[in-house]
């Protein structure tokens, strides 16, 4: 897996950042519709709220939203490119602030001072020590009442399956050509699952209260964790659910965005 550098390398130096994003939005028909139908339905009972904490803000994808329904943002990315993107795209707020972060921690956060923590699309790279090390700060930063929804990978539910076949030096690639195996793993980490956040965030003082297990046709690739303190009085024994219909839910906004997108 990339390490912190290589990330800030990439993201800083190599990735074009084409539509600030947006490129990664395409099968949605758009953040718009991304926004809208797939994230706000999911955080809509946390929101709006007071302070939100975005970690791995990228460009500013889903800062565009988090920033209308908050009374103060504050956006953390391990890229000073990003961060300059950003403060250039939303500066002129001075209810939002920008800090570059070392890719672990979240120092410039004060102690009980966030209502929900945010990440989307950014995490599901991340490995397992970096993963434990912003769930470790949650505790500090959230308030009784804070809410974290994070995306992260949930590819290590196949860590064995995939370490029996990588021993057959041919067998990855021939069921990849019968289509037996996914064809591309999206760079998820395999050191992450939803099993082990769960464990993590109790080690740490935190609950999860939910986790939806998405994915392709294929393999459940990611998940979307919720995680609160555990005195908190949203605590409730975990609830899974996988969701087989997360990409017809997709195909079907793309398909409304012809009729209900913001540019047409
Ligand atoms: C795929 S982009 C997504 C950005 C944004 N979340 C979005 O969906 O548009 C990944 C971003 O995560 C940032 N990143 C990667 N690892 C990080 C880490 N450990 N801590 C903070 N930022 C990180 C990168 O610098 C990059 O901006």
């Amino acid at each position: 897996m990339p390490t912190l550098e290589d990330n800030k390398h990439f993201w800083g130096n190599e990735y074009g950042w084409p539509s600030l994003g947006e490129e990664w939005s395409a099968d949605w028909g758009g953040s718009f519709m991304q926004w809208y139908g797939t994230i706000l339905p999911r955080i809509a009972a946390y929101v709006p709220t007071g302070t939100i904490l975005e970690i791995a803000c990228g460009c500013g994808r889903w800062t565009q939203y988090l920033k209308n329904v908050c009374r103060h943002l504050i956006a953390v990315d391990l890229s000073p490119r990003c961060i300059e993107v950003c403060k250039r795209r939303f500066g002129d707020e001075a209810r939002i602030e920008f800090h570059v972060n070392d890719g672990t921690s979240l120092r410039m956060v004060p102690e009980a001072s966030v209502d929900l923590v945010f990440s989307f699309d950014s995490l599901v790279h991340a490995d397992a020590s970096v993963l434990t090390a912003y769930l470790s700060e949650l505790p500090r930063i959230l308030k009784r009442t804070g809410v974290a929804f994070i995306h992260h990978s949930n590819l290590g539910e196949y860590a064995r399956l995939y370490a029996s076949i990588n021993k057959i030096p041919w067998l990855e690639k021939w069921l990849q050509m019968f289509k037996v195996l996914e064809q591309d793993l999206h760079g998820r980490d395999f050191s992450v699952d939803a099993r082990r956040v769960e464990t993590w965030a109790a080690k740490y003082g935190l609950t999860c209260i939910s986790q939806e297990i998405i994915g392709t046709t294929k393999l459940w690739l990611d998940c979307l964790s919720t995680l609160v303190q555990q005195d908190s009085p949203l605590a409730r024994p975990n609830r899974v659910l996988r969701n087989k219909a997360f990409v017809q839910e997709k195909a079907n906004l793309k398909a409304l965005s012809w009729l209900y997108g913001p540019n047409n």
